[in-house]
């Protein structure tokens, strides 16, 4: 798997959506789980500058190289999660997407203000530290293009599958500047090496999950993962994260393939509740109304006035 940052900064670009029949969005149905993943994937693909605003503050963005992808990279989630939008209301589901993207952060409160501090003070006091936030790039990319095979399985539906194939094509050059980025500073470097594996093993989590309840992450992971060709991709992923150097034999994502079963095994209520009650609506936060996040709005559309 090669990866050319000259090449990527030439071709990056917003994913084309030319020739996807927007109009017959509505004409195929799509079940509960596929618009609860839909709604998942559409705010984590929409978190991505705040995910961004964690990788700028560690030691890895003194490297031009990385922050040439970054600056690329973001452009091209923001497409993800507003083509994601674009299917969801052109299905018929009503909601104000700067609002959505509004009320997702100001949910996430002091809670997102400590996770940068302490990612940035462990950068600074870990050299190594990066290669554990491209190692999370890698495994992050490659669950969210797995995860879309998987909806694309599940819906059956022509459009989305048209949709998500085309994001796909984004995620697989994502995973690949991760993936060979983490190869490179893992290689040779046993300290970075027992660094990674000792941090994916006790803090990493499933993309989106933060952002996301672990029962919201249980039941993405249930609806897409829970039979055997989706356990079969799991394992497949783990297997390929394994393969960097010092990650042999990983257990990540098929790890909480098997956490959240347990939990749905002690309550089968968990997880599947959210996907029948059509949990994806995001509340107001409680404090800080958005408009005082945000700012506009407090501004009312003035009318136009003539003299
Ligand atoms: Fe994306
Ligand atoms: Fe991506």
């Amino acid at each position: 798997m090669s990866f050319s940052i000259e090449r990527y900064k030439e071709e990056s670009r917003k994913v084309d959506v030319t020739g996807i029949a927007w109009d017959e969005v509505a004409s195929n149905p799509l079940s509960k789980g596929d618009l609860f993943c839909l709604h998942y994937m559409m705010d984590i693909e929409n978190h991505v500058p705040l995910y961004l605003s964690h990788l700028l503050v560690t030691r890895a963005c003194m490297d031009p190289i990385l922050t040439a992808f970054l600056a690329c990279w973001n452009y091209e989630e923001l497409w993800h999660g507003e083509n994601i939008g674009r299917l969801l209301n052109l299905y018929g589901i009503e909601f104000d997407t700067q609002d959505r993207i509004a009320n997702v952060r100001a949910n996430l409160g002091f809670q997102n203000s400590v996770s940068l501090m302490s990612t940035m003070a462990g950068s600074w006091l870990l050299k190594d530290f990066s290669a554990v936030y491209l190692t999370i790039g890698a495994i992050n990319e490659l669950s969210t293009l797995t995860g879309y095979g998987a909806l694309i399985r599940k819906s059956g539906h022509p459009v989305l599958k048209d949709l998500l194939s085309r994001i796909i094509k984004d995620e697989r050059r994502h995973y690949a500047f991760y993936y060979n980025s983490a190869k490179e500073w893992l290689t040779a470097n046993e300290r970075a090496q027992r660094i990674d594996r000792w941090m994916l093993n006790r803090v990493w989590v499933p993309v989106g999950q933060g952002v996301k309840t672990q029962e919201e992450v249980d039941a993405l992971a249930m609806y897409l993962f829970d039979d055997e060709q989706g356990e079969e991709d799991l394992l497949e992923l783990d297997a390929k994260i394994g393969k960097l150097p010092g990650l042999s034999g990983i257990k990540l994502m098929s790890k909480a393939l098997y956490a959240a079963r347990e939990r749905v095994r002690r309550d089968p209520r968990w997880a599947w509740r959210l996907i029948d009650n059509e949990g994806w609506a995001i509340k107001p936060p409680k404090k800080s109304p958005v408009g005082q996040l945000t700012t506009r709005k407090l501004t009312e559309p003035q009318e136009a006035t003539t003299s």
